[in-house]
């Protein structure tokens, strides 16, 4: 075996990445229950590739043929089902464990220097993964797919002077068609995930330049022993892919139970109108995106005009990726920071968990009401950032890492 990798290591750097990035990468031993979504987001991918790869044998991407080619898949082809139910609770579960993913980065300001491009690449990931998610759901070519990507694509019409001709140069058509499905199964199947997939690399490589970050915001690094280990720090392999591994075990528990037993969620995974085919003269009662989207309808919604709407939806995405340089905090984790940014912290979330509940309703004047509030105080935690972070009172960093 030693012959082998000696020959392998002749020619590709097998042992040497191996050590980089698993056997001798330092991770900071105090990791907690935020830092299994990583690797659980990793896990979803994998799952969405595979199923995805054995939904695309049987799947006919016509608006003729589509739908009926997802109910043959359902009912004739030998394990049809299981693989759709894998791939459309896999969507929902990627949003839960990137929001959680991120929400950690919140939480112990990992974005702060010097992980800048690690929270950037993030977010491209996290655009790239809106774009597949909102293109693999036209596919099924149900009244909901079709009338959502109806919603969505018009919105580009409110911009002014090329909004009318960038809508058409979307849809390759006057409305939504097949011309349209199309194109977003090319985009869906192959373009998106080979963009997904190496941005994915790029935030893993950008990581392990810096280090990982940890729950108590201290640099591990800074503290080494005499071999130039840090203290802090133990191998990623064998000790987190062990905790990963128990990660995984319980969110399968989860997922399996999903997928078994409620993968329609009660419409909010696989929305009910969906289980009719698109038709282009019945508009259904009531339009709302799948719920990882609603919280950045809602504040399209709020907002009385469409195109300052679609400015300040564009915004509500826009404003993270400058997160690093918001927070002007001498520390980086909450349990350091003051009590103003724990309590815009709390605020934040409160107003984004709210949005995401008003953007499934159909709106009345009350509740476009309280989806004016919530936005506010969603760009406010943002917008006064640079000073509650700098104003408040931060308590002393521990040298070491506390556990
Ligand atoms: C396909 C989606 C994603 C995958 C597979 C992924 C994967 C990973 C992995 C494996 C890690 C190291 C383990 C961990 O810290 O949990 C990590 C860290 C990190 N990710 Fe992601 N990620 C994804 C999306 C995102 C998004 C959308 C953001 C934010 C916009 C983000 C921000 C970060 C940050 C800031 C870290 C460093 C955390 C720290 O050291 O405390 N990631 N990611």
């Amino acid at each position: 075996m030693s012959k082998f990798m000696e020959w392998i290591d002749a020619r590709f750097p097998a042992t040497s990445m191996w050590e980089d990035h698993l056997s001798k990468y330092y991770a900071p031993k105090n990791f907690n229950f935020f830092y299994f979504f990583g690797s659980l987001a990793l896990l979803v991918l994998v799952n969405q590739i595979l199923t995805g790869i054995w939904l695309t044998m049987s799947f006919t991407p016509s608006a003729e043929e589509a739908f009926a080619s997802v109910e043959y898949i359902m009912r004739d082809v030998e394990y049809g089902w299981i693989i759709r139910y894998l791939h459309s609770t896999g969507a929902s579960a990627f949003f839960v464990v990137v929001y959680l993913h991120m929400f950690r980065g919140l939480l112990y300001g990992s974005y702060q220097k010097p992980r800048e491009l690690v929270w950037i690449f993030g977010m491209l990931i996290y655009l790239c993964l809106m774009a597949e998610a909102f293109m693999g759901y036209l596919l099924p070519w149900g009244q909901m797919s079709y009338w959502g990507a109806q919603v969505i694509i018009s919105l580009f019409g409110a911009i002014p002077v090329v909004g009318e001709d960038l809508t058409q140069w979307i849809r390759g058509d006057y409305l939504i068609s097949g011309i349209t499905l199309n194109r977003f199964f090319a985009l869906h199947v192959i373009a998106l995930p080979i963009v997904l997939l190496g941005l994915v690399v790029l935030h893993i490589l950008a990581l392990h330049e810096v280090g990982s970050n940890n729950p108590d915001g201290i640099e591990i690094k800074k503290n080494k022993d005499a071999n130039g280990k840090p203290l802090d720090g133990i191998p990623f392999h064998p000790y987190y892919t062990v905790k990963d591994i128990v990660g995984v075990v319980v969110f399968l528990f989860v997922f399996c139970a999903v997928v078994f037993f409620f993968p329609e969620m009660g419409g909010y995974f696989l929305e009910k109108p969906n289980f009719e085919q698109a038709n282009a003269f019945k508009t259904p009662a009531h339009i709302a995106p799948v719920w990882y989207f609603t919280p950045f309808y809602a504040i399209l919604r709020a907002v009385p005009d469409k195109l300052l709407g679609v400015i300040a939806m564009g915004a509500a995405i826009a404003v993270l990726f400058i997160l690093p340089w918001l927070d002007r905090s001498p520390v980086k984790s909450m349990r350091y920071k003051g009590w103003l940014s724990k309590l815009w912290l709390l605020v934040f979330c409160i107003a984004f968990l709210t949005l995401g509940v008003l953007g499934v309703l159909s709106p009345t004047p009350a509740r476009t009401l309280l989806s004016q509030v919530c936005t506010a105080l969603y760009f406010a935690f943002f917008i006064l950032m640079p000073f509650y972070t700098r104003m408040e009172k931060t308590k002393p960093v521990p040298e070491r890492v506390t556990g």
